[in-house]
């Protein structure tokens, strides 16, 4: 036992390290908290430590264009113990993604950590890496693509001739929610395509929904203790995964090639049940939370426009044809490549939804040059951001950014394949740079074929123009859901999908 516990000097001495390791924190805090020369303006809020986030917590778009009114397009906060500059100016985002002096890895391990508990993965995940290829390369894109098609079909045909007479009104109509139905039709098909046949859909849904429910309060380094139902959820989907994965069998079937390879490389490496488990947990989180809120604002916005609705229906029914063969699924061919009016509304439904962050930190103490006019001064490991939501309501580049006007990204097609200028705006729902999502291909088609069948098989209608609000919670964590529901009754036409 140490001879000096609980005498006077021991607690002097205590005492005095006490104090030692509360004033360098002090001095940290308030190096921190302190602008030098050649910085950005500094939002330092007024509670120690945590900075602005009362305020940041509250409204965070909102503080965000405060600040922007205040100090002009870059400034710093400091937000619970971190210093984010935050870069709000459309001409700096190609050189911040191009930038090699702020990386993003720092961060992606913080929150594959923190919010999805993957530890030890860093070797791994980099071998894993090699498998994005499988999501967008022509080939397995095609066959991913009519994999989700013929799902879907079966999927709508279901939905549609279920006989439950509480949804059937007296002429047909079925009354669903953009979200509950729609929205759960891409789901269960996204899940089948991407992780094989023999999943419980509904069971992972609601552990997906439960999980993602607390996910920014994980994402944020809330202990596991405050977090019970997200990690129960959780661990049983990954414990479905990890089964999956490592079943030295076929328990695979159908999975996506993507999948199949990403399960080869984890037996290779040696993951164990638990990694290997909560990995392909991030990557089901990864493909379903930001596609179906897209579907939903997608679907949502052409049904409460109908001028969109039958400009979008009239090129839908130009681009599919009925198949001719003698295999009952699917019934429909859709050419993909030849709804141009349907990938802008899937554009513009984007931009108005979109909140991600693109997060990258400091490697040095340096002066950054973004293309935008003068430089300015980082510090080793601040955080530099782009908000996507900032640049896709920027009135210099989207004019009357709160109208919904698909036809700015409208581009017809050209003689020559050549894009037009439109192509060229800062458009950032997918991210950019090294982290640009590997999976945007995939869930652009996905989002494709769901409206396209639906407003091909279906008649359609909803009795409000009324959209329910983003829910800002979740600001900084992709495509922002709707708090609530839309609405809207189906019907299937006759010979569409079904024989008479
Ligand atoms: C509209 C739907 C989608 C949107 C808006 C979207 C958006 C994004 C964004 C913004 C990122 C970058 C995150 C960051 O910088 O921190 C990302 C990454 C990622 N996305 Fe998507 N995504 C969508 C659909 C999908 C789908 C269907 C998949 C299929 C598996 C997918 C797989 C991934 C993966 C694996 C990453 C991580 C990439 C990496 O580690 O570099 N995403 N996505």
């Amino acid at each position: 036992m140490d001879i000096l516990a609980g005498s006077p000097i021991a607690l002097q001495i205590a005492s005095a390290a006490v104090v030692g390791i509360a004033s360098s924190v002090a001095i940290i805090l308030v190096n921190q908290r302190t602008r030098k020369n050649g910085e950005p303006p500094l939002v330092a809020g007024w509670v120690p430590y945590l900075g602005v986030a009362p305020d940041y917590g509250k409204d965070a778009a909102r503080f965000l264009n405060e600040a922007r009114e205040n100090y002009g397009p870059i400034f710093t906060i400091h937000l619970a113990g971190r210093r984010m500059t935050f870069v709000l100016d459309p001409q700096a985002v190609p050189a911040f993604y191009r930038n090699k002096t702020i990386t993003f890895e720092e961060i992606e391990f913080d929150i594959l950590e923190n919010a999805f508990q993957a530890r030890g993965i860093r070797d791994l995940n980099q071998h894993l890496r090699q498998h994005y290829k499988h999501l967008h390369d022509p080939e397995t894109l095609r066959a991913q693509s009519a994999r989700y098609h013929q799902i879907l079909e079966g999927i709508l045909l279901r939905a549609a001739t279920r006989l439950n007479p509480n949804h059937v009104d007296e002429e047909g109509w079925i009354t669903g929610g953009v979200w509950s139905d729609a929205t759960r039709w891409l789901f269960d098909a996204n899940l089948a395509t991407i992780f094989g046949d023999g999943l419980d859909s509904d069971a992972i849904y609601e552990d997906l929904t439960a999980f993602d429910k607390q996910f920014p309060l994980a994402a944020a380094g809330m202990p596991d203790f405050m977090l019970k139902d997200a990690r129960k959820a959780q661990a049983r989907i990954a414990e479905t995964m990890s089964r999956r994965t490592l079943d030295p069998g076929n328990s695979l079937e159908n999975a996506s090639k993507f999948i199949k390879g990403r399960s080869v490389t984890l037996k290779e490496h040696g993951a164990t049940e638990t990694q290997a488990g909560r990995l392909e947990f991030t990557i089901l989180w990864a493909a379903q939370t930001n596609a179906m809120p897209a579907a939903f604002w997608t679907l949502a916005h052409i049904l409460t426009h109908p001028h969109i609705l039958s400009a979008v229906q009239s090129e839908i029914s130009n681009s599919i044809t009925t198949s001719t063969s003698s295999t009952p699924s699917p019934k429909l061919q859709i050419n993909l490549q030849t709804l141009p009016l349907l990938d802008a509304c899937i554009n513009e439904s984007l931009r108005l939804a979109s909140s991600s962050l693109s997060l990258r930190v400091s490697k040095l103490d340096q002066e950054l040059d973004l293309k935008t006019g003068d430089g300015f001064r980082v510090r080793k490991g601040d955080y530099v951001v782009v908000s996507s939501h900032h640049i896709h309501f920027d009135p210099e580049i989207y004019t009357d950014p709160t109208k919904y006007d698909p036809y700015r990204f409208y581009t017809p097609p050209t003689a020559d394949g050549t894009k037009s200028a439109a192509s060229r705006i800062p458009h950032l729902p997918f991210g950019g740079g090294t982290q640009l999502c590997p999976g945007r291909f995939l869930a652009r088609n996905e989002i494709k074929t769901l409206v396209a069948l639906i407003l091909y098989a279906y008649d359609v209608k909803v009795e409000t123009t009324e959209l329910p609000p983003l829910d800002q919670s979740r600001f900084g964590f992709g495509i922002l859901p709707p708090v609530g529901d839309l609405e809207f009754k189906y019907r299937l036409r006759s010979g569409i999908l079904a024989k008479e």
